[in-house]
């Protein structure tokens, strides 16, 4: 029965067949062109398996072993025909043919048709020459054909060791006519270099709002024809659904028919497998007839129909996934109450229209009406009408037509979309073109030609390479950006972009941004230089700078200029060998001497760091020198005074700083680099923080009390440069100098600001040992640097990038479906039609050989 019916099929079809054969199956607008040595012009007609370049052009040497082909270059090596001629076998020449690849060449294989009528030898299918000679390292393969006769479109043929071929496809196949396989021949002669090109480019018509077909069915089991239609599906609708959405595609559903005429309408097939006397058939398969597939199909398009309505027609797609993974044939759910199932949970996410609307359009379809105008619309689309035939009928599954051309090629995802992306105009193709799974990756190393030709040769830095649909374009690397050289004509060039000082990216990253951290710039790229230890530290041996213990106190003249440091990062001006502490001048009260400082003040006296003289301990607070003194009565002014000039001061340095900064650095890290800056400015933040209470407390330092500030800030004069730098570090008890600092220390307050300054003293140090200061509390506190640490910046969130395709792996069709399929190897030369259709018939005309 099911023999019967296939023979019967392909009656059927004979008819619509060879009704068109002759007129549209030649060259689909792909065109070959020979280059070098003698100019021509070859017509093609493209198989239906592989892996077109459409949009692209595949320039390269053409190769054909005859059966006196030499290889390797050796004349002495014979080349059996099945091997070389007509590539139908790769090991019975010894040794094995190969082609003799350069890098970076394409190469272009021509193997001839048949062997014909010829007892000797079997003929193989057109698949396996195109893969044999794949294997053989061919980027395409020209049939030649042995006869001069119309061209054909090449089908593969569907058997499960066939599938496995057509799925490891990568070249792309095409039949020429005898008369240029002739001429090409010739042109080879005794092993000449014949350059040829193939051109895709133009072989798609062109719009900005690419409109496409694709013809398929909803059955699942027809063996490998519908495994592959079941997987593309799968693979593509994401894609196919993002583009309807972005309205760059108008996608049409397209349902292939049969017909049941010549007078076989009341034969039980048709009777079973049509409707309206045999003008819409289907074939069956499965436990399923004909009209069981049509009215699923019918089903298709009805949701189709009315999701277009709701201008929601790509939903189709999402119907056609879940219904081929629910309404499996094999698994007896092909029917319409599981289609009913998936529209409903379809109807939750997207607004496609009522059940009941979808039901009413699927059963009230009059099964014998002489028309039913939503197949007769497939109808007309497939065949033309009786004025008008289509730009490309169709007549073999699977059919995809984008903007009225035919799509030759596997199913599959990547080619098929590059197809989808040919159609548009050059420089508008959806973003997803430009992925490496859809068009060629020139950019590749190390021999795509975009990798070669942007690294190589080129002085004004360009090395990067970004891959485009039709080709690829060199940028500046990495790290880059283009800019005009006044200097040069305005020639672009590459520049090396100073992240520290443009960008936020290094200050998101912890090893730049750390209270101690900064970045540095490097040509193409930066570096984080990690959390930068206090150089003035005794572990650290006070940076190497000069240091000398005074009455168990350790001074120094290291200053840590960390602050200084980080905002040469923010400038981007900081470099690899610059340090972020330096030998300052000797501290207060000491002098300069040759190797070091010498402390002034005799055992009896402190340091009054404020005046930068020695006084008195016993005179409680006058200074030596012109025995001055500070009135209590002018005390009383001052502190407040005092406090306000400091302010004063802070501001317009900070003022004055920030100006700089705004200057300096991009206005977008204005924010962030303040947070940071802030804890670095020693002044402002000192002052603002150090409340007035802080003076006059204790009682020998009554008088002094409004001093108390300047004092403890042996720094003063870094502080206007906007650094900081600790003189001393405390080893132990308070000495003469500090007995003066802590004076009224008691009612100081930590400053819990100055985090990055060392400490005067100890933040233990609780009492004022030698000092006749009551109740001296810790001056300073250091806290760990996180707990004053400048606001962490905050990450500025990345602009969202519209990309349709979703860079989401996930979104990418995980595996590239097989290639579709045909029928059954037999000889013929008719165009096959669809799957199974194409059985066994007797004739000596076959698609696949
Ligand atoms: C060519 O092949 C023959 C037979 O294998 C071998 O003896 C000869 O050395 C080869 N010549 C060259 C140039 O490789
Ligand atoms: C082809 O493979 C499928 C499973 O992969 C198997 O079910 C089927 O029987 C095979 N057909 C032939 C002709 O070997
Ligand atoms: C097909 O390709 C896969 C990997 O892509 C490989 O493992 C397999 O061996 C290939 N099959 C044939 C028949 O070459
Ligand atoms: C279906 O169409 C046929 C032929 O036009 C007609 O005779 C029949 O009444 C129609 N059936 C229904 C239910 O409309
Ligand atoms: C055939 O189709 C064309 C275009 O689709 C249309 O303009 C023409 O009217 C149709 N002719 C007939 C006889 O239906
Ligand atoms: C210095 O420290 C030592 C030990 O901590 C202590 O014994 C000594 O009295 C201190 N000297 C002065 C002057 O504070
Ligand atoms: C740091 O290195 C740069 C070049 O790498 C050099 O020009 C500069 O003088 C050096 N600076 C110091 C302080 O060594």
């Amino acid at each position: 029965m099911a023999m019967r019916w296939e023979c019967f099929l392909l009656g059927m079809l004979a008819v619509a067949v060879c009704k068109h054969t002759v007129a549209t199956l030649v060259t689909e607008g792909v065109e070959l062109k020979v280059i070098w040595p003698n100019p021509r012009t070859i017509n093609m007609a493209m198989a239906n398996f592989g892996v077109p370049k459409y949009g692209g052009t595949l320039r390269g040497n053409l190769v054909y072993f005859s059966d006196e082909a030499r290889y390797y270059k050796n004349t002495s090596y014979r080349c059996h025909p099945r091997d070389c001629r007509y590539g139908c076998d790769l090991h019975t020449s010894s040794p094995p043919i190969k082609i003799d690849k350069e890098p970076g060449t394409a190469y272009i294989m021509m193997v001839d048709r048949g062997p014909r009528d010829s007892d000797k030898v079997d003929a193989c299918y057109f698949l396996d020459k195109v893969y044999n000679a794949q294997l053989l390292g061919a980027d395409m393969v020209l049939v030649a054909d042995d006869k001069e006769e119309a061209l054909t479109t090449a089908v593969a043929p569907d058997t499960n060791d066939t599938a496995i071929e057509r799925r490891n496809l990568t070249a792309s196949a095409a039949m020429i006519g005898k008369n240029d396989a002739d001429f090409l021949r010739e042109q080879l002669g005794d092993g000449k270099t014949v350059l040829v090109m193939v051109s895709w480019a133009k072989s798609i018509p062109e719009s900005n709002l690419v409109s496409w077909e694709y013809w398929t069915g909803t059955t699942d089991s027809c063996g490998n024809v519908c495994s592959e239609r079941v997987e593309f599906t799968k693979a593509i609708y994401k894609q196919a659904m993002k583009l309807e959405q972005l309205s760059l595609t108008a996608f049409t559903p397209r349902y292939f028919l049969y017909d049941c005429k010549e007078g076989t309408v009341n034969t039980p097939e048709c009777q079973s497998n049509c409707f309206s006397n045999g003008r819409y058939c289907a074939e069956p398969s499965g436990d399923y007839t004909g009209k069981d597939v049509l009215r699923m199909n019918i089903r298709a398009k009805c949701l189709y129909r009315q999701a277009k309505a709701k201008l929601n027609g790509y939903v189709w797609w999402e119907y056609m996934a879940r219904f081929f993974e629910a309404c499996s044939m094999s698994r007896g759910q092909y029917n319409a109450e599981c289609a009913g199932t998936v529209f409903d949970t379809l109807a939750k996410e997207y607004d496609i229209g009522t059940r009941t609307e979808w039901d009413q359009c699927a059963t009230g379809v009059n099964e014998t009406a002489p028309t039913i105008e939503i197949l007769e619309d497939d109808l007309i689309s497939q065949l033309g009408n009786a004025t008008s035939p289509p730009l490309a009928p169709v007549l073999i599954l699977p059919t995809i037509r984008i903007n009225g051309g035919q799509y030759r090629g596997s199913l599959e995802a990547s080619p098929v979309l590059r197809a989808l992306c040919a159609a548009f105009p050059d420089g508008h193709e959806p973003a997803v073109c430009n992925e490496i799974w859809v068009s060629d990756d020139e950019c590749q190393g190390p021999h795509g030609e975009g990798y070669i030709k942007c690294n190589v040769g080129n002085s004004n830095g360009m090395t990067g390479c970004i891959n485009t649909f039709k080709g690829y374009q060199c940028t500046c690397g990495s790290g880059f950006q283009m800019i005009m050289n006044p200097e040069a004509y305005f020639e672009e060039t590459c520049k090396d972009i100073n992240e520290c000082a443009v960008s936020t990216t290094p200050y998101r990253e912890s090893a730049c941004r750390c209270d101690r951290c900064a970045c540095i710039n490097n040509i193409g790229s930066y570096k984080c230089t990690g959390p930068r230890e206090n150089q003035c530290t005794p572990e650290n041996n006070y940076g190497g700078c000069w240091h000398g213990t005074y009455e168990n106190v350790t001074f120094t003249n290291c200053i840590d200029t960390i602050a200084e440091y980080k905002q040469k990062s923010y400038m981007g001006i900081l470099q690899d060998n610059d340090t972020w502490h330096k030998c300052g001048e000797c501290p207060k009260c000491f002098r300069s001497i040759s190797l070091g400082c010498e402390y002034l003040c005799s055992p009896s006296q402190v340091c009054d760091v404020m005046y930068n003289t020695c006084i008195d301990q016993q005179s409680g607070g006058e200074r030596t020198p012109n025995g001055g003194k500070a009135p209590s009565a002018s005390v009383g002014v001052h502190p407040g005074l005092m406090i306000l000039v400091a302010l004063g001061a802070a501001a317009l340095t900070g003022g004055v700083v920030m100006a700089t900064n705004h200057i300096m650095m991009k206005k977008r890290m204005a924010d962030e680099i303040r947070d940071i800056m802030s804890s670095y400015m020693p002044l402002q933040e000192e002052h603002a923080r150090n409340p007035p209470s802080a003076a006059g407390q204790g009682p020998s330092s009554g008088n002094r009390g409004g001093y108390q500030e300047r004092i403890i800030r042996p720094d003063e004069d870094s502080d206007e440069e906007g650094r900081v730098g600790a003189y001393g570090w405390s080893t132990g008890q308070p000495a003469a100098a500090s007995a003066v600092l802590k004076a009224g220390a008691g009612a100081v307050p930590t400053l819990m600001g100055a985090s990055q300054r060392a400490a005067w003293a100890p933040p233990t140090s609780a009492t004022a040992g030698t000092a006749p200061v009551p109740g001296a509390g810790p001056m300073f506190s250091s806290p760990s640097p996180s707990a004053a640490a400048a606001a962490p910046l905050k990450p500025i969130a990345p602009k969202p990038t519209v990309d349709a395709f979703g860079g989401a792996e996930d979104e990418r069709p995980q595996s590239m479906a097989p290639p579709a399929g045909d029928a059954d190897p037999l000889l013929g030369r008719q165009v096959a039609s669809s799957s199974s259709s194409v059985q066994k018939s007797s004739g000596e005309e076959n698609p696949f050989r």
